[in-house]
């Protein structure tokens, strides 16, 4: 998928933009506070419904004005066009519109757009909570297995309701309706995460060799619970503790991937600027392997391309995104940053104030 224009109103400090954009790569050049993140947002949003700063609408619509509206024709590899619509009101409420028709979902939007974002604060993925690499490895469930959203949906709710539950029971005979059907959608939920990391992690092993190839990574998956024990009987043994404490322990909300080297988590052990280059390797595999089983090409998204890099990896990073042949948007400070990577179909958009030419 790439997109071939972009409209932008009451976006933060863009009160109106209109791009037509390269399907190779587009920069983005400003001083700091110009609205670079501002611009990669807004595109984020297309494809998500929400920032990846804030979850509240009100603070992403331009100032004194009630909603913001984002516009794009996208091309997929079949060279077929549609025009994707988002506005979005100070309540959250959100219009999306596909080709002019209403009525559409968030995750529709999510199928058509699929975007890999690369940001000073993309850190998390690597040193945050387990949530972010779980939000990892369900981005290739959601785009890989169709039966996935729903099942996640579903499961969700259980959840919810069993938490709510384990305050009124007396007895595991109360739960066990719940269990017997919340325990399905864990298995399967788990199934797809196992087969996709399966799937993934020699893909995110060999690139980061090309980026680091002084260390030997290892990475592996856990589901939630132990290993071997069907998730019906973990729910039955845990039902004395959950209640304790009115929340499901162990499950797939607590599924998580780790990544190790030399049996040290890399977090420990990576510098700054490493850190930044395998999680690089991490988008970029799951980019890479997206468009292996689609032939479709994900939107990558770079804020602030040269932080933590040095010339040398900066060179690496780029020759890896251009072999990737995806739309890609970088933001830079300055020019120089980026100089050596600019080809001839590349564009470069310089901003201002939030007016962009
Ligand atoms: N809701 C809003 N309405 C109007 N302006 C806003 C709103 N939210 C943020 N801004 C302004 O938008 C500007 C652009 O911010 P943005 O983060 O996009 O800058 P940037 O170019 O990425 O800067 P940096 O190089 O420091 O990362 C900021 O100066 C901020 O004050
Ligand atoms: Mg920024």
């Amino acid at each position: 998928m790439t997109l071939s224009h972009i409209k932008v109103h009451h976006f933060r400090n863009i009160e109106y933009a209109q791009l037509h954009l390269s399907h190779h790569f587009n920069f983005v050049i400003g001083d700091n506070g110009s609205g670079k993140t501002s611009l990669l947002e807004a595109i984020y949003m297309l494809g998500h419904g929400r920032s990846f700063r804030h979850i509240q609408s009100n603070r992403i619509i331009q100032h004194e004005q009630p909603e913001l509206v984002l516009f794009s024709k996208i091309e997929s590899a079949n060279q077929q066009s549609r025009s994707i619509g988002l506005a979005k009101t100070r309540n959250n409420d959100n219009t999306i519109k596909i080709d002019g028709d209403e009525g559409y979902r968030l995750t529709d939007l999510a199928k058509l757009l699929p975007i890999q974002l690369i940001t000073p604060e993309g850190f998390d993925l690597l040193t945050g909570g387990p949530k972010y690499r779980r939000a990892f490895i369900d981005w290739g469930c959601f785009h890989h297995y169709p039966e996935f959203v729903f099942l996640w949906h579903n499961l969700k709710r259980l959840f919810k309701q069993r938490n709510a539950l384990l305050k009124q029971s007396n007895s595991y005979n109360q739960m066990l309706p719940w269990d017997k059907e919340l325990a399905p959608i864990a298995e399967k939920i788990s199934k797809f995460r196992e087969d996709y990391t399966q799937h993934i992690f020699p893909e995110i092993v060999q690139t980061s060799q090309d980026f680091l190839p002084e260390y030997q990574l290892n990475c592996s998956y856990y589901q939630g619970w132990e290993y071997g024990l069907n998730y019906a009987e973990i729910l039955h043994k845990q039902y004395e503790r959950d209640k304790l404490i009115n929340y499901t322990t162990l499950g797939p909300h607590k599924a998580d991937i780790k990544l190790r080297i030399d049996n040290i988590p890399v977090e420990d052990l990576l510098s700054r600027g490493q850190l930044k280059l395998l999680m690089c390797a991490l988008r970029l595999s799951q980019g890479e392997y997206y468009t292996k089983q689609t032939a479709q090409s994900c939107i990558y998204l770079i804020d602030d391309f040269a932080s933590e890099l040095d010339l040398e990896k900066r060179g690496l990073l780029a020759k890896r995104l251009k072999s990737a042949h995806s739309q890609v948007f970088i933001t830079a400070v300055s020019q120089d940053q980026i100089t050596h990577m600019i080809d001839e179909n590349d564009k470069i958009f310089y901003i201002k104030s939030g007016i962009i030419s």
